[in-house]
């Protein structure tokens, strides 16, 4: 075979496509409950839009993009995630002055990291993420939370754990790292290049580095609600008790740290807990991002968010063992005999789908036999049978196929009472 699916990517089959348009359907469905209204951005976008918000001392903007330069001379990138690119969206169309705030938006559409492949783990995924931009209230983090929640719920999974953090604000972010960097620095030498690295730019980020894990200075490092100031604290109660009210449980990680740069406040992570399920257990990140839209000289618009890849969505589901929706079956199948039949039958399937009833015949040159076994296999409801004779009557046979019973019917009455006698 000379081509292969590129490593990290999918084709997402047609016995697939069914189960992916469900979630998706739920998707629409509770973001229509919350009010959250689709946005869609571009795949690629400005590298420096990634750079200057996403951070650049982040895995996905120093290892992960996928950059190019275009026959411009510009550098673009295919966009790792929908934050960014929804913030300069809301910016650029100014949408913090329509009269509706804060402004509501989900969106769902392929993302691309150059990461390496795992379950779970792609270099294309498709994300479902949403952001409520423009409002401070601790109770939009719980919305935005309950928003993701739903979604898995609808989808049927019941293991769950919802994790939270608060990263505090600027000041207690700035205390916190200076707390961090005078902690590590002493036994910098102990740790990985990417964290020597790290250490001056961004030491949140090596309490989550892969290869450090193991490393006792991580247990003992500066642990971030002990720098919280009175304001951020009392933020986060605030948050904790709105999800008390909806009967969210979740528990306090005071080492959940994200993995890009523009989070304060609320932080958060949905896994799955099913057994079932791979070594990735995070289906969901999430969290505040107040100061992103000013980064980019739009005003100031507190936001927060969360995305989910719809492939670990899927997974879950599998893991937890819950099953699809049936696909809908064929309602009715054609059957044509000699070249006489064919004509008459073609319109006939015309008119039924013009009535919106799946139908279809066959284009394979099969015998009656070959025929009537692609009604079954397709599992077809109604049969319709036009031989030279009925041509001759200008009638057709219609067979219904769960009881066996038939009818002959007038060519002019075939689409009414065909439709009125679907199951539907
Ligand atoms: P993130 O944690 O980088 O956050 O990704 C969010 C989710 O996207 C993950 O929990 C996972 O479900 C999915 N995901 C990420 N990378 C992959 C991958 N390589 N393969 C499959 N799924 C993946 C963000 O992207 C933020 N923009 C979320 C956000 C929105 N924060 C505020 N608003």
């Amino acid at each position: 075979m000379l081509f292969k699916v590129p490593r990290g990517t999918q084709d997402i089959l047609p016995s697939e496509t069914w189960k992916w348009q469900q979630v998706e359907s739920i998707i629409k469905h509770v973001s229509d409950a919350f009010r959250y209204k689709e946005i869609r951005t571009p795949i690629f976008e400005q590298t420096e839009l990634f750079q200057r918000l996403v951070g650049e001392t982040t895995d996905v903007v120093q290892k992960e993009m996928y950059t190019f330069t275009d026959k411009g001379n510009r550098s673009m990138t295919l966009r790792p995630e929908g934050t960014a690119p929804v913030v300069r969206s809301f910016v650029e169309n100014k949408m913090f002055g329509i009269p509706d705030q804060p402004v509501k938006l989900f969106y769902v559409g392929p993302m691309f990291r150059y990461e390496r492949q795992q379950a779970g783990r792609y270099r294309q995924f498709v994300q479902f993420g949403a952001e409520a931009i423009g409002s401070a209230d601790p109770a939009i983090d719980a919305e935005v939370i309950a928003l993701a929640m739903n979604v898995y719920q609808r989808a049927g999974l019941t293991d769950l754990k919802l994790v939270l953090n608060s990263l505090g604000d600027t000041e207690c972010r700035k205390a916190h790292k200076d707390a961090l960097i005078a902690h590590f620095t002493p036994h910098i030498d102990e740790f990985c290049s990417d964290c020597k690295s790290r250490l001056d730019m961004n030491p949140l980020r090596i309490l989550d580095c892969k290869v450090d894990s193991g490393n006792p200075l991580i247990a003992t490092a500066p642990s971030l609600p002990n720098y919280l100031n009175e304001d951020s604290a009392a933020y986060f109660e605030q948050v904790k008790s709105y999800l008390d009210d909806l009967n969210i449980s979740y528990v306090v990680d005071a080492n959940l740290v994200r993995g890009l740069d523009y989070y304060n406040h609320t932080a958060f992570e949905i896994m799955s807990t099913s057994k079932g399920f791979g070594a990735i257990t995070t289906l969901c990140g999430g969290g505040r991002y107040n100061g992103l839209a000013e980064d980019i000289g739009g005003p100031s618009a507190p936001g927060i968010g969360f995305a989910m890849s719809i492939e670990r969505l899927l997974l879950a589901m599998n893991a937890e063992g819950k099953s699809f929706d049936e696909e809908p079956n064929l309602e009715v199948y054609i059957v044509t005999l000699g070249d006489d039949a064919k004509r008459p039958g073609f319109k006939l399937l015309n008119e039924l789908r013009k009535s919106g009833i799946r139908s279809d015949m066959d284009y394979m040159d099969r015998k009656m036999k070959g025929q009537m076994k692609s009604a079954d296999r397709l599992n077809a409801e109604i049969v319709v049978v036009i031989g030279e004779d009925e041509v001759a009557e200008d009638v057709a046979m219609v067979r219904n196929m769960s009881d066996g019973t038939q009818e002959k019917i007038a060519t002019s009455e075939l689409v009414g009472k065909i439709t009125s006698s679907l199951k539907r």
